[in-house]
């Protein structure tokens, strides 16, 4: 694989500065944010008397945290613009999350949050290794989620060509895939395993594209799915995370010369990492609840709007802002089998570890008496012979068992037997009877 890395003066200054000047940026962003928020959304007028703290009280960035918490409830009270600091009429553009049940979740942007947001977007493909001049295959989803037009309009900025294939019509990516050469792909890791099948059934080697870089985000993958990519494809396997409340994505990248965890665009979006219990902030290193706090944003601010999603921070490498560890999963998708606690990540890095077993792979929930089970359902590869999958099976079990702490039935199934994402793949299937 080639060396991407970036090369002297090809960074937004900021990604380099020092450590005092990106704090001393943020602060002052910080107390912008929060007094935009408090003077023009009621939502944060009312929690921020309510908690009995004024904008006032914001000298630095400590005190971030004597400000309530943002969730995902407060959006959906406030649907559809209720969350908006902007007259309707200066958002420029509108895009909301499905969720699985309800109403959705509608995020806004003025002109200048876009021009932000393709900046970070720009900044996040560069971080991958991509170029201007550079050849970008773009298989997020266009409409109402953020990931196809996101992406879209950083790598505009960045100055990619881009083929806006959106996601869907396997076939028809793998053609382009084949007459256009694209450099970069972007595409979730798990509709990428898709477009990797599908070029094996067209007879074209994956590992012989012109793809350099995937950039791989909008669901949780670990580094044994990184390897499992780089070398079925030979090519880069990077991960850029994002939310819509946030912005998109966009909101922090891997740098390809390190591949150390992603580096959060903090000049923007500041994290905090939080007991999901408590609420209390834990330090850089100790894993819990990412909270992020828009520092720029004018349609839609949000005050440490907590994530559901998993991780840490730890100090900058290739970048001076401070790196996330890959996301281990959300809150919500957390499984509790008899009191023990499990995340699909664990799972996929015990499949992957075990070569006759595919990447392909659910979590199915189930309560056939009073007790819930779950049973793992995971395609073995191509080529390998029944017995030496049902011996897999059995392996994986038993690691299962050993590594996480709970009994689970593993059932090994034919290749193609598990139905395909074009998006985001749903890894928990829950069959429990509703209470
Ligand atoms: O998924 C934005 C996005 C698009 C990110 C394309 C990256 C690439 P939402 O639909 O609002 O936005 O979903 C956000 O997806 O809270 C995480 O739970 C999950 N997620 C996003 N990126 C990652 C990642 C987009 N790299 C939710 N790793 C987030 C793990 C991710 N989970």
């Amino acid at each position: 694989m080639r060396d991407l890395s970036p090369r002297e003066g090809e960074l937004d200054p900021i990604e380099t500065a020092s450590l005092d000047e990106l704090r001393a940026l943020q602060t002052e962003r910080l107390r912008w944010s929060v007094r935009h928020a408090y003077e023009h959304v009621p939502h944060y007028r009312r929690s921020f008397d309510e908690a009995g703290v004024h904008p006032d009280d914001i000298a630095d960035l400590a005190d971030l945290a004597t400000l309530p918490f943002t969730t995902k409830a407060d959006l959906r009270e406030h649907y559809p613009f209720g969350m908006f600091a902007v007259p309707r009429e200066q958002v420029a553009r509108i895009h909301a999350s499905s969720g699985t049940t309800g109403r959705p979740t509608v995020v806004g942007y003025t002109r200048e949050d876009l021009d932000v947001w393709a900046t970070v977007m720009a900044r996040s493909i560069r971080a991958s290794g991509g170029r201007t001049g550079d050849l970008l295959h773009n298989a997020y989803g266009y409409g109402l989620f953020t990931g196809g037009l996101g992406a879209h309009a950083g790598a505009e900025k960045l100055g990619c060509t881009v083929v806006p294939v959106s996601g869907g019509m396997t076939e028809r990516q793998v053609q382009l895939i084949r007459d256009f050469e694209p450099d970069l792909i972007m595409v979730t890791p798990s509709y990428m395993l898709a477009i990797v099948e599908e070029m094996e059934r067209q007879g074209i080697d994956p590992r012989g594209t012109s793809l350099k870089v995937g950039i791989f985000g909008a669901e949780p993958w670990t580094n044994d799915m990184r390897r499992e990519m780089e070398e079925r494809l030979d090519m880069h396997a990077v991960d850029i995370y994002g939310l819509s409340e946030v912005m998109g994505p966009g909101v922090a990248n891997e740098c390809v010369e390190t591949k150390d965890g992603l580096h959060v665009w903090e000049d923007h979006f500041y994290p905090e990492v939080i007991d999901p219990v408590t609420g209390e902030v834990l330090p850089d290193g100790e894993e819990g609840e990412l909270v992020f706090t828009s520092l720029t944003k004018q349609a839609m601010p949000v005050i440490r709007y907590r994530t559901r999603d998993l991780t840490r921070l730890m100090p900058g490498t290739a970048r001076t802002m401070r790196r996330m560890e890959k996301i281990t999963g959300r809150t919500d998708d957390m499984i509790i089998l008899r009191g023990v606690n499990l995340f699909p990540t664990q799972i996929e890095e015990l499949i992957l570890g075990l070569p006759v077993l595919s990447p392909h792979f659910q979590c199915v929930l189930e309560r056939p008496a009073t007790l819930d089970t779950l049973r793992i359902t995971v395609e073995r590869r191509d080529q390998v012979p029944g017995e030496d999958a049902e011996e897999a099976g059995a392996r994986l079990r038993r690691l299962i068992k050993d590594r996480i702490g709970v009994s689970v039935q593993v059932d090994v199934l034919a290749p193609a037997s598990i139905e395909r994402s074009v998006g985001k793949m749903r890894r928990i299937v829950d069959l429990r009877p509703k209470r």
